[in-house]
């Protein structure tokens, strides 16, 4: 890479993306056996509450985010940054964008779930303003035959 700035350009991704969507969430450690990400994608991509925007280095995908509300709050997942561009403020740039997005539809707060074993990630949401508001999460599969 050259130590230009690159042509960063914000976008939905488009279906012919959804290959590289999946290797982007793959190469940043995003996907887990029990997920399938192409279905992920297109639930997501179903709307109208929910969206992937992409951050694009010309054709390349740089970055990702999956943003959608449930008519309450609004939530993020897959937020990725390739690793060949982390630290350089593209995942600042998407998060801003995803708020923006709920912000236009009138979602007043925004959330996240961050695994136990990302403590990595903690600093960069503090960085951007996020608190960490401890709660216990139940959940159920609601996709696995009885
Ligand atoms: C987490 C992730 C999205 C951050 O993206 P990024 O583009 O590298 O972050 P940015 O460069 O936009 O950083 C934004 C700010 O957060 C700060 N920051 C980033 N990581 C940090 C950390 N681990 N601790 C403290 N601060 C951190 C930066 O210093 C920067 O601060 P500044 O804008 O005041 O200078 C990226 O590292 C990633 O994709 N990680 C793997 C996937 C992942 O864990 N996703 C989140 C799932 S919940």
């Amino acid at each position: 890479m050259s130590d230009a700035p690159p042509a960063l350009a914000i976008g939905h991704a488009a279906p012919e993306e959804t290959e590289a969507l999946v290797a982007l969430w793959q190469r940043c450690n995003l996907t887990r056996p029990w997920n399938d990400p192409h279905a992920d994608i297109a639930l997501a991509k179903r709307g109208p509450h929910s969206t992937i925007l992409v951050l694009r280095d010309g054709a390349r995908l740089a970055a990702s985010v999956m943003v959608g509300h449930d008519g309450h709050r609004g939530w993020m997942y897959y937020l990725g940054v390739d690793p060949d561009y982390e630290g350089t403020g593209l995942g600042r740039k998407l998060v801003a964008a995803a708020e923006d997005w709920l912000k236009a539809r009138g979602v007043p707060k925004v959330m996240l779930l961050v695994r136990p074993d990302n403590e990595k990630v903690r600093g960069f949401y503090e960085a951007l303003g996020y608190l960490d508001e401890p709660r216990v999460v139940f959940s159920k599969r609601l996709d696995e035959t009885a």
